[in-house]
C-alpha cells in the first residue's frame, strides 16, 4: 500500500490500472479511522481491483464555530488500518493542494440539503459535495463506498452523482455500532467518560421509537415525542433535531406509510452526535 499526497500522484496510480483494466473502489474519509469506515474498506475490497482511500479533513464543510480545528488525526493508526484491511492506495492531501488560492468553484444542492443536518449546518452539504466531487474526479473510481450513519450526506451524493451524470456507482453501508448501541464515530473520541455513558441514549431513544413502529404506531407526532422524552431525560443532552422523513425525499411526513428516515442530532456537552434508522411498512 502507498500514501500519496498529490493529485498528480493519484492521477498516475489510476491510469496504470486502468491500463490493466483494473476495477477501481474508493473509499472518501475525513481520517481518525473506526471500524465504521473499516467496513467501507472491507466491502471496497471485496467488489474491487483496487481501492483507494482518501484522507482529508475538507476545511470547506465546516462551520466557523464547528470543530475542523480540534478534528483528530493519526495518520500512522489509519494507514496501518487500511493496509491490513486491503486498500492499495491512501491519498492524503494537504488544503493547499485542493484549494489552490484561486479557487472558486462549488457545487451546490437545493431539496435535500435543507433539512435535518442542513438546518443548522447551513454551508455544509455545499462543502461536503464540492470535495467529493472533486475527489471523484481525482480518483474517478467505478464505486464509491458511504455509511449509512450520515443518511443526509449518503443521500444527497446518491443524487449529485444522478443529476450531475457521473459514472460510478454509489454503495450505502450498514451503520456499525459500539456494544451499548452507540454508532461509531470519528467524533466519539471527544466524550468524557460521563459524556461517553450519556450518548447511549441516542441509540436507545432510536430504539424506543423502533419498539413503537413495530408495535403499529402510525403517529409521526408520537413517535418524535417518545424519541424527544428518552434523549431529555439524560440531563448531558441537549437536542438539535429529531426528525421524521420520506426516506427519499428527505421531506416530513406526517403519517407512517412510506419507508420512513428517522434521523437525531444530539448534543452530548460540546459535541454534536447523530444517528438514525430507516423504517420500512
Ligand atoms: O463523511 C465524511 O467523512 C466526509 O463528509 C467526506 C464524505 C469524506 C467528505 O469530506
Amino acid at each position: 500500500m502507498k500514501i500519496v499526497h498529490t493529485v498528480q500522484e493519484v492521477r498516475e496510480a489510476v491510469s496504470a490500472w486502468r491500463k490493466e483494466g483494473l476495477s477501481i473502489g474508493f473509499v472518501p474519509t475525513m481520517g481518525y479511522l473506526h471500524e465504521g469506515h473499516q467496513s467501507l474498506i472491507q466491502r471496497a475490497v471485496e467488489e474491487n481491483d483496487q481501492v483507494v482511500v482518501s484522507i482529508f479533513v475538507n476545511p470547506m464543510q465546516f462551520g466557523p464555530n464547528e470543530d475542523l480545528e480540534s478534528y483528530p488525526k493519526d495518520l500512522e493508526k489509519d494507514s496501518l488500518l487500511c493496509e491490513k484491511t486491503g486498500a492499495t492506495l491512501i491519498f492524503n492531501p494537504q488544503p493547499e493542494e485542493m484549494y489552490t488560492g484561486d479557487f472558486c468553484s462549488f457545487v451546490d444542492m437545493t431539496g435535500l440539503t435543507k433539512g435535518l443536518c442542513g438546518k443548522s449546518r447551513p454551508i455544509h452539504f455545499r462543502g461536503v459535495c464540492t470535495v467529493v466531487n472533486k475527489l471523484f474526479n481525482i480518483v474517478q473510481p467505478d464505486r464509491a463506498y458511504f455509511g449509512q450513519k450520515d443518511a443526509q450526506q449518503l443521500a444527497v451524493i446518491k443524487q449529485m452523482v444522478k443529476d450531475l451524470n457521473m459514472n460510478l456507482e454509489i454503495v450505502g453501508c450498514p451503520i456499525i455500532r459500539e456494544e451499548d448501541g452507540l454508532a461509531k464515530s470519528s467524533r466519539n473520541t471527544y466524550l468524557s467518560k460521563e459524556e461517553r455513558v450519556a450518548a447511549r441514549v441516542l441509540s436507545q431513544s432510536l430504539e424506543e421509537g423502533r419498539g413503537r413502529l413495530e408495535e403499529g404506531e402510525t403517529s409521526v407526532q408520537v413517535i418524535r415525542e417518545i424519541i424527544r422524552g428518552c434523549i431529555e431525560k439524560e440531563p448531558l443532552t441537549k437536542i438539535d433535531y429529531v426528525e421524521i422523513v420520506d426516506a427519499k425525499s428527505l421531506e416530513p411526513v406526517e403519517k407512517v406509510e412510506k419507508t420512513i428516515l428517522i434521523a437525531i442530532a444530539v448534543y452530548i456537552g460540546k459535541t454534536r452526535l447523530i444517528d438514525n434508522f430507516t423504517f420500512e411498512c
